[in-house]
């Protein structure tokens, strides 16, 4: 340390520290500097009264306001439920066949409709309605139990042999494993991969018809084309709900499927399920 310089009269005021002869002023800190900074204080205090701010135990003060995020976000959908609302109720009001008519609450409808479908549907029928093995497909116009928005409608409320709406559609297919030969099991088979032009053998096909007249019209129809009042599929389009090569098919004609979709009807009001179904029938297979 060198020796501190003598001090003149109208030197900047030091702190007295000095290193190498560097010395440090003392300043006083900038009057806005200083307002900004008791601003700040003032404004965190009457803030921490105001909301909620200091953590405790379980949760934290609440502030006087008695404002939450939580309460912001109820708040919210309040109102976004206020301004829905008309619409709910007209959508609710209009005969189903007159819902397409009117362009802006046909509109309304696809749109709610699509956010129900993403949040209830999507995880069975597939993000775009496309389906999977043993979920049907709903862009296509090949239906089960019929594709007027009226009778997409009856199918969502109640759903298909389920255990919880006394109204879901059932149809039970009898395991034919139980009932026929296994060589007619393969003949049969190869008559319904005959329906599509799938390569098949021909002689079994031929006296598969046979075991076909017997056992499956009653559902499937004299021309294999399917039955929407029992849900049983048309066999001759080549859209398949569980698989048309020969394995799949005599696994479904040995031990039968017994495919369930819930019912909406509890789960959704009358307005969301009119929504869902106006977007299922838009979708392409509309009937
Ligand atoms: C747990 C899975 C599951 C969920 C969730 C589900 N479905 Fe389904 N859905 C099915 C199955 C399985 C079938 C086919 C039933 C059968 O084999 O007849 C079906 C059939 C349908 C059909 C009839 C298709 C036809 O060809 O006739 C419609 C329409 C439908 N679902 C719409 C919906 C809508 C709309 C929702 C959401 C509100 C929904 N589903 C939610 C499983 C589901
Ligand atoms: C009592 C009515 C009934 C009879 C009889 C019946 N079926 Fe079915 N069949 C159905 C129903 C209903 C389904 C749909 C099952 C489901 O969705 O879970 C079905 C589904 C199928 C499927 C699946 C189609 C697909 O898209 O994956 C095949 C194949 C089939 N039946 C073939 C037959 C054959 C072959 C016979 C005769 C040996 C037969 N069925 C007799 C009602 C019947």
């Amino acid at each position: 340390m060198s020796k501190t310089p003598e001090k003149k009269s109208g030197d900047p005021e030091t702190t007295g520290h000095e290193w190498d002869g560097i010395q440090e002023f003392n300043n006083p800190l900038p009057r806005w500097w200083l307002w900004i900074f008791y601003a700040t204080i003032v404004w965190a205090v009457i803030y921490s009264i105001m909301y909620p701010a200091w953590p405790l135990v379980h949760s934290a003060t609440a502030g006087v306001l008695g404002w939450s995020t939580r309460g912001q976000v109820q708040q919210e959908m309040v109102e976004f439920e206020e301004a829905n609302a008309p619409w709910n109720a007209k959508l609710v009001e209009t005969p189903l066949d007159d819902i397409a008519k009117d362009p802006e609450l046909q509109q309304y409808a696809v749109n709610a409709g699509g956010a129900v479908f993403r949040t209830w549907c999507a995880q069975c029928h597939g993000s775009g309605a496309q389906g999977a093995k043993g979920f049907p497909n709903l862009l296509d116009d090949a239906w089960l139990w019929g594709g007027t928005l009226d009778e997409i409608v009856t199918t969502v409320s109640y759903g298909v042999r389920n255990e919880e709406s006394d109204d879901a559609h059932y149809s039970e297919m009898p395991a034919f494993g139980e009932i026929l030969e296994p060589a007619e099991i393969t003949q049969v088979v190869q008559y319904v991969m005959s329906l599509t032009g799938a390569q098949s053998d021909d002689a079994a096909a031929q006296a598969g018809k046979v075991v076909f007249e017997d056992n499956c019209v009653a559902c499937h129809g004299e021309d294999g084309k399917g039955d929407i009042t029992q849900g049983a599929p048309n066999l001759t389009d080549a859209i398949w709900l569980y698989g048309g090569d020969e394995k799949t098919l005599t696994e479904t004609v040995t031990y039968s499927r017994f495919g369930v979709m819930p019912a909406w009807e509890n789960r959704l009001t009358e307005a969301q399920i009119r929504a869902v179904s106006s977007y299922v029938h838009q979708l392409g297979g509309g009937q």
